[in-house]
């Protein structure tokens, strides 16, 4: 059985792959419509979400597949103590896959050895988001290409997850990665460890200003409340980047694009969003046809 639980697992073939077809459903999303009538999507969100469980909700139902939502939790059995293995077990009874959101780390691994149809990671604690990945790197390619890319990420390395894949799956186009970051949330050891192994081109700077003249994308996450352990470690760290006009204007070149997964707090100022540098809102919409050819290959 076929499931995306990390970037560690997708060749460069395989995203290419994906990023042609997701471009032929861009061109002409009419033509998927059949595509998968009669099949059924489980949406399982331990989560919040706003993009990634609409995308995907809009992705099956483009190609024609139906929908079974577990709701938020506090509408499900998880609140009664049902385990997660046991949860997984029940609904692949009722779907042809299964999309799952955890807060624990591996959620998706776990998920995968219990269930036979095909289970999409769609955010693992701290741990991997690939399909967020599949419509950055659509993105940046559309934008920036993906060939001799320089690349800033900036923010929470430490436990973004959509970092976590990005970097690896970047690494495959030989991308030059610049890592921005409060030294108490640079990338684990355990990424590091794997992206140094992967042979990616890896620098690790605190200052933005200076690393944002070389830059073809700034891809800008936020600073995850919700993960730290400890509210004063979060206060001493929230706040410390915030991407404005001035700066770009300033240090960026004019074709930068900015980039964020979303949602965003207050690290890009809104004065951005209606300058060429704004790609974010492109970038979310993209999670549709790449979800589509995402799905139409795994179903
Ligand atoms: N980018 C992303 O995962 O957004 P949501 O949390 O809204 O799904």
């Amino acid at each position: 059985q076929d499931h995306l639980l990390t970037a560690k697992q997708l060749s460069r073939s395989d995203i290419e792959a994906v990023l042609e077809r997701a471009a032929e459903f861009d061109d002409d999303p009419e033509a998927a419509r059949d595509l998968h009538a009669g099949e059924l999507l489980a949406l399982c969100f331990f989560e919040p979400s706003t993009r990634t469980k609409m995308s995907f909700e809009t992705a099956a139902k483009r190609l024609g597949a139906g929908v079974v939502d577990m709701g938020s939790v506090d509408d499900s059995s998880v609140k009664k103590g049902e385990s997660l293995a046991d949860t997984v077990r029940v609904v692949e009874g009722y779907a042809d896959g299964l999309v799952l959101r955890h807060p624990k780390q591996g959620a998706a691994k776990l998920a995968s050895e219990r269930v036979d149809v095909p289970v999409v990671n769609a955010g693992d604690g701290a741990g991997h988001h690939p399909s967020q990945t599949l419509l950055d790197l659509y993105t940046i390619r559309e934008h920036a290409g993906l060939e001799d890319l320089s690349i800033g990420i900036v923010g929470d390395l430490k436990y973004g997850r959509t970092v976590h894949s990005l970097a690896h799956a970047l690494t495959n186009f030989g991308a030059r990665q610049h890592f921005v970051s409060p030294e108490s949330l640079q990338l684990p050891r355990s990424v590091r460890y794997d992206l140094h192994e992967a042979g990616a081109q890896v620098r690790e700077h605190e200052d933005l200003e200076a690393v944002l003249p070389n830059l073809d994308v700034l891809y800008v996450t936020r600073i995850q409340r919700e993960r730290f352990p400890d509210d004063d470690e979060y206060e001493a760290v929230a706040g410390e980047y915030r991407v404005t006009p001035e700066l770009l204007d300033e240090h960026a070149k004019d074709d930068l694009s900015v980039m964020h997964p979303l949602p965003r707090v207050d690290e890009i100022a809104p004065e951005i969003d209606d300058t060429e540098y704004a790609t974010y809102f492109e970038q979310a919409h993209n999670g549709v046809p790449v979800r589509m050819a995402l799905l139409d290959s795994l179903l």
